[in-house]
Formats: structure tokens, sequence, C-alpha cells
């Protein structure tokens, strides 16, 4: 019998019989393909690991770690979750590094997108939308985000889509869950949500050779929705999306969506994030072109029909500056005040654009009024 090797830098497909002994008595299979896979990520597998007492808390891996705010990693991550064999996958599905997407960064060509290919990329957004909309509708105070990534993935497999963050340079998840203080690219793990916090859900799959990427902002409980300044963070950087997907048609310069969302961030004293940007998409995650949201930006490039890109600006209330946790992925502010995220994939047709993922009437989440001071 085949499996896949429980060594979350290999994942590779093993006809071996050596199997963790801890795991077995416990009734749980983890299969390695030899001593070096098992023996090389001991240290991160025995944390799925029953303590003495029968119990298996959450920990904190870098406990030694300067946290900007409040929020803690809380391990051990879920085993990986799989994929069943008929789901088409992208390159990078099996090894971790995206070799198609590594060589076109090279040629840096803008794909245009006519036909049959737009007929499938519209499907794949739809698909997302229905993904994100299902998955969001189980946020609340007390699950997990861990909970939610298998919500996220029965949803994919269901489909027969692949979940694109699995393993694309290695991530460990299938999607990224970002909450508070985390800029983007947060990895769902045992941490519980709480009323007051704020959650996005950020979904990208992998369907008829295409991917689909978006993201929405989501209060968690009713505290939030009653905290002034998280009220007009969130607020704001949904609108300044809008406003940034009103310009998109023909001829729009890429380099004017930044001046127009960090203008509507200032008016409101939020602050854009500089490092992470948006980009296209389609038979690649991402790909040409790139989409800074921050003002009096460099990026090349002008919208023509058949192009598809995300803009997915990320505002803050202090400091835009990030800095990533020891797991190499979070994303957080350095000052540890929250930060809010919205992404739409967006097709530029001959007089403007088609919104790929946009809500429906049953969409949850949206718009909320600001409280006056
Ligand atoms: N979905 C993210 C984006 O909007 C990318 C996530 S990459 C991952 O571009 F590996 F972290 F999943
Ligand atoms: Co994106
Ligand atoms: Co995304």
């Amino acid at each position: 019998m085949t499996a896949i090797c429980a060594a979350p830098t290999c994942g590779k497909e093993t006809e071996s019989t050596l199997k963790c002994p801890i795991c077995l008595k416990e009734g749980i299979t983890s299969v390695y393909c030899d001593q070096n896979c098992f023996r090389s990520t001991w240290s991160v597998h025995k944390s799925i690991h029953k303590n003495e007492d029968g119990t298996n808390d959450p920990y904190d891996p870098f406990p030694t770690y300067s946290y900007t705010g409040g929020l803690r990693a809380a391990y051990p991550l879920s085993a990986r979750r799989e994929v069943p064999k008929h789901i088409k996958r992208p390159d990078y599905a099996q090894a971790g590094r995206p070799i198609s997407e590594i060589k076109n960064d090279r040629m840096g060509k803008f794909t245009i997108l006519a036909g049959k290919d737009l007929e499938k990329i519209r499907k794949v957004g739809k698909m997302s939308r229905e993904i994100l909309d299902i998955t969001a509708s189980h946020i609340r105070p007390g699950i997990t985000t861990d909970e939610l990534d298998a919500i996220l993935h029965k949803e994919c497999v269901k489909r027969n889509a692949y979940p694109s963050p699995l393993n694309y340079y290695n991530f460990p998840k299938s999607f990224c869950t970002s909450l508070n203080e985390v800029i983007c690219h947060g990895i769902p793990d045992k941490t519980v949500l709480k009323d007051g916090d704020i959650i996005n859900l950020d979904v990208t799959i992998y369907y008829l050779g295409f991917h689909s990427d978006l993201n929405e902002t989501y209060y968690v409980g009713d505290k939030a929705k009653c905290d002034k300044d998280t009220v007009n963070l969130v607020e704001t950087t949904r609108e300044s999306l809008q406003l940034a997907i009103d310009m998109v048609k023909p001829g729009l310069a890429f380099r004017e969506l930044g001046n127009t969302i960090e203008e509507h961030a200032t008016k409101n004293g939020c602050s854009v994030v500089r490092t992470f940007c948006g980009h296209g998409t389609n038979q690649l995650f991402h790909c040409q072109p790139n989409i800074p949201h921050y003002a009096k930006n460099k990026a090349v490039g002008i919208a023509k029909p058949g192009m598809v890109f995300t803009i997915e600006p990320m505002l803050c209330i202090g400091t835009y500056r990030d800095v990533t946790w020891p797991d190499n992925w979070t994303a957080v502010t350095q000052d540890g005040k929250y930060s809010a995220q919205f992404e739409q994939m967006l097709l530029v047709t001959e007089d403007g654009c088609e919104i790929l993922t946009a809500r429906t009437e049953t969409s949850p989440g949206g718009a909320i009024p600001r409280i006056q001071a």
C-alpha cells in the first residue's frame, strides 16, 4: 500500500512500512520513506504526541521570540491534509517549488486570456467565492483557525479543487488565516478565535488549470464591531479596494492604483503595507503584473482586455512596517496593532473590469457603518 511520507519537508508517496511507533500506540499511522525523513523531522513531529498525562495542550513553539502584539503561535500544527489522487495539482504540490512560476518570472510576460480560458477562470472565480463564503460562515468565538482550515480543505476536495497554498513554497496548510496584527500569510493552528478579534480568510484554489485568489476580513463576535478604530480600519480597507477596482479599464497604468488606495487610507488615518502586492493570477498562482498598493510606486504595465490580476490592499492602524515570525510565513505589524485586508480577482474587459470573485447576495460579512466619536 502506498502512503504519503509524514515528514513535512518530504510528503512524497512511499511504499515504506516505517511508521512512528508512538503514533501507532495512539492509534495514528505516520509513515516515513526512511530513517532520514523520520529523524530529520522528529523535533516537529513529536509535538503531535500526547503528553505523559494524556493531554495534548497547545504550546508556543517560539517561547523566547519577541512577539509584537498579543497573538501567539499555537502548536502543534495538525497533520498534513491530503488531497485525493484524482485532483489535478499545481507543479509545487509535490516538492514545494513552483517551477513554472519561477521560469515565467524570468520572462516577465503579461498573460492575456481569451475564449475557453475565460470561461474556465470565471468558473474557478465563482467556486473560490463559494468556498470562502462557506468557510467564513463558520467564524465564531471558540473555533480554531485549524478547524476553519479543515472546513475549507473539505469544501475544496468536494469540488475537485486543489487548495493552492498547500505546499506552495512548503506552506503547511490549505489557506491563510490572518488575525488582528497579522498582515497576511497566517498559518492555521490551534489558535482559538475570541470576541473582539478580526480575521482575514485568504482562499486560493486551483481548478480547471487556473488559480483563483480572494480574501476578506471579518469581525469575530460583537466586540470588534463596537471598537471605533477597528471598524474604521476594516471599512477603510474594504472601501480602498473598491475605489481601486472602479479605476480598472483598458489603458489604466497599474502604478495609479496605489495612489488612490493610499489617498483613501491616509484620509482615514490608516497606513498602507508596502511589502506585499497584488499580482497576476491565471495558470500560475503569482505572476505579472505586480500591483503595489502604496502611492508613487513604479509598477510596470498598462491594463489590457483579457488580463487577470488581484488587488489586495493591506492597511494598518499604526505602522505599515512588517516583521515575519520564525515560522517564516506569518507577517505581523511591527507595533502589534491591527491590520486588515481585502482581495478580489479581476478580469479586464473592453470597457472596465469584471470582478471574478464578487460577493453574492448571501455572502457572510460585508460593510458596517463607522462608529461616530
Ligand atoms: N493568497 C495569497 C495572495 O493573495 C498568497 C498566499 S501564499 C501562501 O497572494 F503560501 F501563503 F499560501
Ligand atoms: Co493574491
Ligand atoms: Co490571496
